[in-house]
């Protein structure tokens, strides 16, 4: 066991890595991944969802919101982090499907309580989403970065962290990719890093000047 993973969560995770490496195999017997797309877990995978987990719970963070729930793989390790610092996970995502299994798959592993799920436009829900908000996980179609940063960064809590995937690969999303963190860059008080890390991430913290960082969590462990 690992950080806030017991067994409940490892069992599911586990049962999402032999669905990957399932989607992996119908791939390369030349399964046509863009007319699936919404059948794929399109996950962040292990090293990110890792990664994830302990930023939320290094920062104490306790409003989470999530762009992209798909089947709710990355879902897991946010709830799971939630748990741990007394906190909620806002997962958002177009397909109703897809959040119908992440549902199941979230109650199997014991952390249904942590989430609240909204299905639909996150252009439209994050405009009703009080803030402030703690961490975010940015992980839908890669064109809607930039509007929905936009969306978010007035309700960012001082010192809140924002994840964003897919910065390295796949190639043809490098184009949004780059356009994404230049505009993040250039957002005051916004400082970034891209890691190599799963299919390349953007790690960006939100430290306005003037403005204290907002207590955290004190039932951290
Ligand atoms: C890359 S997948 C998310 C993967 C997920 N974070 C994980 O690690 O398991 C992107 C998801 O964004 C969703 N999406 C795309 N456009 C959206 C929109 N406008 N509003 C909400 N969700 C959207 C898609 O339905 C898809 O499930």
């Amino acid at each position: 066991m690992d950080g806030d993973v017991d067994a409940r969560i490892e069992q599911v995770l586990a049962e999402y890595d032999a669905r990957a490496a399932a989607e992996q195999s119908l791939h390369a017997a030349g399964w046509d991944a863009d007319e699936r797309r919404d059948q794929l877990l399109l996950r962040i995978g292990p090293e990110t969802g890792r990664l994830v987990s302990i930023l939320v719970r290094g920062a104490g963070a306790r409003s989470i919101v999530e762009l992209g729930t798909s089947f709710g793989y990355s879902t897991v390790w946010l709830a799971a982090a939630a748990r741990a610092t007394g906190g909620r996970v806002v997962s958002i995502d177009l397909a109703r499907h897809k959040q119908d299994y992440a549902r199941t798959m979230l109650e199997r592993a014991g952390l249904a309580e942590h989430v609240d799920w909204r299905t639909g436009d996150a252009l439209e829900i994050l405009k009703t989403l009080d803030g402030p908000l703690d961490f975010v996980l940015v992980d839908l179609w890669k064109d809607l970065y930039i509007p929905c940063f936009d969306l978010i960064a007035p309700k960012l809590s001082a010192g809140a962290i924002l994840v964003a995937d897919n910065m390295l690969r796949p190639e043809f999303a490098r184009p949004d990719a780059d356009r994404y963190r230049a505009h993040v860059r250039s957002y005051p008080g916004m400082e970034s890093v891209t890691l190599n890390v799963g299919s390349g991430i953007c790690v960006s913290r939100y430290a306005p000047t003037g403005r204290p960082s907002r207590p955290r969590a004190s039932s951290r462990r």
